[in-house]
């Protein structure tokens, strides 16, 4: 009779204990307090990174990805899906970027260096990227870096695709099967109709950037004269 008070009573703890362990995950985040961004109608100041331009798309396509530090699966606890978030949970230290746990894991080496390993550590003006605008002061800020008159594919398209979605699609990350990395296959998906309807978020294709906020009104207008002048690699 012993015996089995007690085996009723270990099941209830292990019970008790894998209930506590399966609701960590569903505690809900408390809710963003927006931050407005600082500026954005100024034109850029080659001294100075901007989040909104640099850090976020750079953030969005190569860490908040689905599975990984994206609003839903949070990793660690870590979500890099916006601003408010990043500075919550990112271990952003202002004015110091070797005491921000985000500059300090993307810049480990071995299995710890985030993105982690097969995805390509970040470049050297990536990190540089992130460790400066630590270093500036990690504001919420922004300027206008787009003209809709400029639409080559090298000076123009490039840098975009670069900044909003080489992140996902490359050879060791094939978002959707599709590689972005060279002209062949932003020029395939420019051609079939895949590259405006996803960034235009058309009906019928899948909405891009995914899980990213949609591109500013003049990068679409710069892809849309790219592709209706040919898509030419120029
Ligand atoms: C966070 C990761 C991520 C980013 C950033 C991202 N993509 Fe994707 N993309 C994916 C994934 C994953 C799929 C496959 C989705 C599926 O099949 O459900 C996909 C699918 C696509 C498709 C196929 C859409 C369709 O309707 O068939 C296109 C085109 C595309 N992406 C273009 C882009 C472009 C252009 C950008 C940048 C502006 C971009 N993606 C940014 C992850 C991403």
């Amino acid at each position: 009779m012993k015996n089995l008070f007690r085996k009723f009573l270990y099941a209830g703890i292990v019970i008790l204990f894998s209930g506590i362990l399966s609701c960590k995950h569903e505690i809900p985040e408390i809710p963003d307090v927006p931050v407005p961004v600082a500026g954005g109608e100024q034109t850029c100041s080659a001294d100075t990174v901007y989040f909104q331009n640099k850090v976020l798309p750079l953030l969005n396509s190569s860490c908040a990805m689905s599975g990984c530090h994206d609003a839903v699966t949070r990793k660690e606890g870590i979500n890099l899906s916006t601003y408010e978030r990043i500075m919550a949970t990112g271990g952003i230290v202002p004015g110091n970027p070797s005491g921000s746990k985000l500059y300090k894991a993307i810049i480990k080496t071995g299995s710890e260096r985030m993105p982690p390993p097969p995805a390509a550590a970040f470049t050297a003006a990536q990190k540089d990227i992130i460790y400066k605008w630590i270093l500036q002061g990690a504001k919420n800020n922004a300027c206008n870096d787009c003209d809709t008159t400029a639409f080559t594919y090298n000076a123009s398209i490039v840098p975009i695709i670069n900044t909003y979605c080489k992140g996902c699609h490359n050879p060791t990350s094939l978002g959707g099967g599709i590689d972005l990395s060279t002209y062949a296959g932003v020029q395939t998906i420019a051609g079939n109709g895949k590259l405006l309807g996803s960034i235009t978020h058309a009906s019928g294709y899948i909405a891009m950037p995914q899980g990213g906020s949609m591109l500013s009104d003049c990068r679409i207008t710069q892809i849309k004269k790219w592709i209706n002048a040919g898509a030419l690699n120029n």
